[in-house]
Order: C-alpha cells, then sequence, then structure tokens
C-alpha cells in the first residue's frame, strides 16, 4: 500500500510540476517574441483551422510548434540540474575523467544549453534553429546537447507523454 502511494505521488509530482513550468516559459516567450507568435498561429489556421480543436494527429504536422517546444527545453529546462551516482564499479567518463564507485555527480542540463561550443547565441530565444541547422536533434536523451527529459536508466518515464501535453 505504501509502495503505492509513493508511486502515485512520485508521478503526480513528476508530472505536473515540470509541464506546467514548461507551459508557462512557453507562453512567456511567445508574448515576448510576437514574431514567433504569429509564425505559430499562422501554422495552426493553416494545419487545423479555427472549427475545431488541435488532435493528437495534427502533432507530425506542427513542426513550426514542435520547434517552439524544443526550444523552451533548451532555454528552460525544468529541471535543470539532475542527479546521478555511480555503481560498484568505477565510471569512466569522457576526456579522461573517471568517477569513484558509489559517487554522486550533478548533470547541469542547463548549463550544457548555454553553452556556446554546442549552441549559436545560445540565450537567444530562437526556435528557427531546431528547424535549419538542428532540425534532426530528440529530445529522449541521444542528443547530450539537449537533455530535459535526463538520459539512459534514469530518464523521464513521462517523456513521450509530455511531448504531447506540452
Ligand atoms: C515537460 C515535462 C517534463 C520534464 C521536463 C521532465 C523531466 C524529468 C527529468 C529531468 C527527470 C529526472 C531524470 C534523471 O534523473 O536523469 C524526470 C523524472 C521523472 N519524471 Fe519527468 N518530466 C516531465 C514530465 C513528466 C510526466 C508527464 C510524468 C508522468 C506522467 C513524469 C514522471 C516522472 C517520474 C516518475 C520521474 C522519476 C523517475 C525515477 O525516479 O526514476 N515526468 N523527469
Amino acid at each position: 500500500m505504501c509502495m503505492h502511494v509513493c508511486v502515485q505521488m512520485d508521478l503526480l509530482g513528476g508530472g505536473t510540476e515540470p509541464t506546467i513550468m514548461a507551459v508557462e516559459w512557453a507562453l512567456a516567450e511567445l508574448l515576448r517574441n510576437p514574431e514567433t507568435m504569429k509564425q505559430a498561429l499562422s501554422e495552426l489556421d493553416t494545419i487545423v483551422g479555427r472549427d475545431r480543436k488541435v488532435e493528437e494527429s495534427d502533432l507530425k504536422q506542427l513542426g513550426y510548434l514542435e520547434a517552439i517546444v524544443k526550444e523552451i527545453l533548451h532555454l528552460h529546462p525544468p529541471l535543470p540540474i539532475m542527479f546521478h551516482a555511480s555503481h560498484e564499479t568505477e565510471w569512466q567518463l569522457i576526456q579522461g575523467y573517471s568517477l569513484p564507485p558509489m559517487t554522486g555527480l550533478f548533470v547541469n542540463v542547463w548549463a550544457i544549453g548555454c553553452d556556446p561550443n554546442a549552441w549559436e547565441k545560445p540565450l537567444e530565444f530562437n526556435p528557427q534553429r531546431l528547424i535549419q541547422n538542428k532540425k534532426n536533434i530528440d529530445v529522449t536523451g541521444q542528443c547530450f546537447e539537449l537533455l530535459p527529459f535526463g538520459s539512459g536508466r534514469q530518464v523521464c518515464p513521462g517523456h513521450l507523454f509530455s511531448n504531447l501535453l506540452i
């Protein structure tokens, strides 16, 4: 019983707060960038029109909206710092660094998003970059410059669901 409550709390907490934060940031950035808002509305008008609501099946045609969502997760990751721990064996990390067994490691996803080596003009809100030069980037933990849902065994179990919600 206690275990069930914990799982439910985990899903409720993990599922609501980051989604709400992403939606709030998206609205704030769209208000600050009226040109982007205009383009997003024009895409919605073309693909969906004004007589019905957006359906899940429309999403794959809403490329500009998807780029906006990814750019929000890049600039404002709802969980900017993740905690991982190494297990019994030593971890070999990149560039000659290794991590002793049972050691905690903070991954600063927000800082990766601000790194000019990974992103051109990183702090600019620019969904267009995710249509042009970073077109194939995904958010499922395969592309290390964009890790809003984490990666590997600890990846967010709600990431597919969230991509529909945001
Ligand atoms: C924009 C939306 C969301 C973002 C950015 C997000 C991000 C994350 C991140 C970064 C983690 C930690 C990964 C790690 O430690 O490496 C996580 C964990 C988790 N997320 Fe999400 N999440 C979102 C939505 C959701 C939704 C909708 C659900 C459930 C329906 C969910 C359920 C969980 C749970 C249960 C965990 C804990 C997993 C564990 O402890 O192993 N998340 N999420």
